[in-house]
């Protein structure tokens, strides 16, 4: 196994959620880190979260746009691993009303924002280098009606990896599935998120909902694992078993 001492590690979606705790694991584990998402404001809430000895810093960019893409690249410099968590609440309306720019503006967010990252970290990245994105628990357990497209996309990743993981071969590349997580993301639902995670919790293997210290150190395992590539990593507690 590698270490992270001493590594850099770039965390798009660093700014929250799992992404922050990641990037919490990687500074603990020696990394510097660059936190990156689009709201300056999330991101100077995440350094200070972070409150480390300089060794984390942020950028913002958007992922949807290949200009920030290259230019967050280009600030970055070297690096030593990509992690990307980045991703927004996918769609959830069933299949006949499904609107083509709100499918698109997800794909575009999900998808083309992971390969378009992968295009330029390509060049960035040095020898034992890696890539790690993130897909769920919506391609083994999709919720029905509404969960198609939100599947298509998840599941698109394990394939992703794997083909991306022979082109650019020595560099690692990999995906965490996540299963359900207690992040920002589910402010979403309001109160109800207690009932929904109470229900879910009794049903798990695991019999409670992820915190981001369950997941973030599956991305840490991916980095510093030598001999794990083209992988899809599931961290759900055992959700996609019921
Ligand atoms: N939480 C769960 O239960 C769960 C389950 C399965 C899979 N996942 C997946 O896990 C990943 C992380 O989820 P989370 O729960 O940690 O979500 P989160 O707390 O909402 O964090 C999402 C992060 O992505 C960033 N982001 C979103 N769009 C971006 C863009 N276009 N460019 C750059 N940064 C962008 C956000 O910052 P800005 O908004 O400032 O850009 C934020 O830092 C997502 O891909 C999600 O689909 C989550």
């Amino acid at each position: 196994m590698a270490t992270l001492m001493g590594r850099k590690v770039v965390v798009v979606g660093g700014s929250s959620g799992v992404g922050l705790g990641v990037a919490r694991a990687a500074l603990e584990g020696g990394a510097e880190v660059v936190i990156v998402g689009r709201s300056p404001e999330k991101l100077a809430a995440a350094e200070r979260a972070l409150a480390t000895d300089g060794r984390a810093r942020s950028l913002a960019a958007d992922m949807t746009k290949e200009r920030d893409i290259a230019r967050m690249f280009e600030e970055v410099g070297a690096l030593d691993h990509l992690v990307s968590t980045a991703g927004l609440l996918p769609p959830d309306e069933p299949i006949d009303r499904a609107e083509m720019e709100v499918v698109r503006s997800f794909v575009d967010n999900k998808l083309i924002g992971a390969v378009m990252l992968a295009k330029h970290a390509m060049r960035a990245l040095t020898a034992g280098g890696s890539m790690t994105f993130t897909s769920g628990i919506n391609k083994d357990r999709p919720p029905v009606p509404g969960g198609a497209v939100v599947a298509a996309i998840a599941g698109s990743f394990s394939y992703f990896a794997r083909a991306l993981a022979l082109e650019l071969a020595p560099t690692r590349v990999n995906i965490v599935s996540p299963g359900w997580v207690d992040t920002p993301m589910w402010d979403i639902v309001g109160e109800a998120k207690a009932g929904f995670f109470a229900d879910m919790a009794a049903r798990l293997p695991a019999g409670r909902i992820a915190t981001v210290a369950d997941v973030a150190p599956a991305y840490i395992y991916l980095m510093e694992s030598e001999f794990t590539t083209g992988e899809t990593l599931r961290i759900d507690g055992g959700q996609s078993l019921i």
